[in-house]
């Protein structure tokens, strides 16, 4: 038995539970990833990185950061890339956060953001959705105090699937204390079809204490790689580079990222086919009487107690699904996948 003296904060933390499944063994709609793997070149691209792994790559992704500033439109001093959007979001966490802030955040929402909050010492506000499953943006501003590190806003909100609007968040934004680190997680931005949903990209110029994140993992269909970013204003960028382990982006990991951007016309045609396939299976299930919220996400939600009847099923047929305490969260995936899906609950009356 070690007598090492752990931190106290490590005593809380909740785990973080991963979808399950074998995509091999069975039909995996739990983890919102892609069903698609990544292109050829991509691919390609990933073996001639590989070619020279004996070597660092970058310590900041000098090559991944050069070209998003210049997708976006910011300087390179704005852009800050890891592995994974989660490891951005805990080196911004770990930047502004310690023993005495807290943070505040809807909830349910990522359930990586209480552990993340918790390791920096801070204390997490959960504040409860709305009844639509969104965010009660009020509630959430209601909340914030003097020692408030930061707010994580998440939109599409994973699980439950509704999206801010533009609108909402400038103004949610422009009632914030300045001093107080808003993180906007975008990491299912490109699924979003909703009318004037938000792009925290576009808001930037105006919100210093503003940090968008984005990610490889679900859109570009790289989740097994880890590479994440955030676009924030120069300074916030600084502070986040400093608590960055350096060399934290593989090579490997740079060079596919890179290489999806290249290949995104192919992509964007798979992001549509999944959307498409959301608004089948959405309208299916709506037809049926069943009441989903809004979905932005590559993902669909079903609320309440129902949600463990609906994970069993489709368990039973052969579809790994994610459950959590208020419902089951159920991926968007190849056509023939969700009809699996809808074909292992048709026997549960909807609600
Ligand atoms: C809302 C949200 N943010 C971030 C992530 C993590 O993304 P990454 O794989 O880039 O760490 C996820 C992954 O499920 C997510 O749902």
């Amino acid at each position: 038995m070690t007598k090492v003296r752990f931190r106290q904060a490590l005593a809380g933390l909740p785990a973080y539970v991963a979808g399950k499944g074998d995509a091999g063994k069975v039909v995996k709609l739990s983890s919102n990833e892609l069903p698609f793997p990544p292109a050829s070149t991509v691919i390609e691209a990933g073996e001639r990185a590989l070619a020279t792994a004996n070597r660092y790559p970058s310590a900041i992704g000098s090559a991944l950061v050069e070209k998003l500033a210049a997708r976006f439109g910011l300087d390179q001093n704005q852009v800050v890339v890891g592995p994974g959007s989660i490891q951005v979001l805990a080196n911004a966490l770990t930047a502004v956060a310690q023993a005495g802030n807290n943070v505040v955040y809807p909830w349910r929402s990522f359930e990586a953001y209480p552990i993340l909050v918790g390791i920096t010492g801070a204390s997490s506000r959960q504040i409860p959705l709305n009844s639509q499953g969104g965010h009660d943006l009020n509630a959430i501003m209601g909340a914030v105090d003097e020692e408030t590190a930061a707010v994580i806003l998440c939109s599409p909100n994973n699980p439950t699937g509704p999206s801010l609007s533009a609108m909402q968040v400038r103004e949610f934004l422009r009632a914030l204390p300045q001093t107080v680190l808003a993180v906007l997680d975008e990491a299912y931005f490109e699924f979003d079809t909703s009318a004037g949903h938000v792009d925290g990209a576009a808001l930037l110029a105006d919100f210093p204490n503003l940090l968008v994140l984005r990610t490889f993992s679900k859109a570009y269909a790289l989740a097994g790689l880890r590479c994440g970013y955030g676009l924030t204003s120069p300074q916030v960028a600084a502070a986040i580079r400093k608590v960055a382990t350096p060399f934290g982006l593989s090579a490997v990991s740079e060079a596919c990222a890179l290489a999806a951007l290249e290949a995104e016309e192919a992509l964007r045609q798979q992001v549509a086919e999944v959307c498409e396939e959301r608004e089948r299976v959405l309208a299916v299930l709506r037809h049926d009487g069943w009441n989903i919220p809004e979905a932005g996400g590559n993902f669909i939600w079903f609320g309440g107690q129902v949600g463990a009847q609906i994970q069993e099923a489709a368990l039973s047929q052969g579809v790994q699904t994610r459950g959590f305490p208020e419902g089951v969260r159920v991926t968007i995936g190849s056509r023939a996948e969700n009809d699996q899906f809808l074909a292992a609950i048709r026997e549960i009356k909807p609600r």
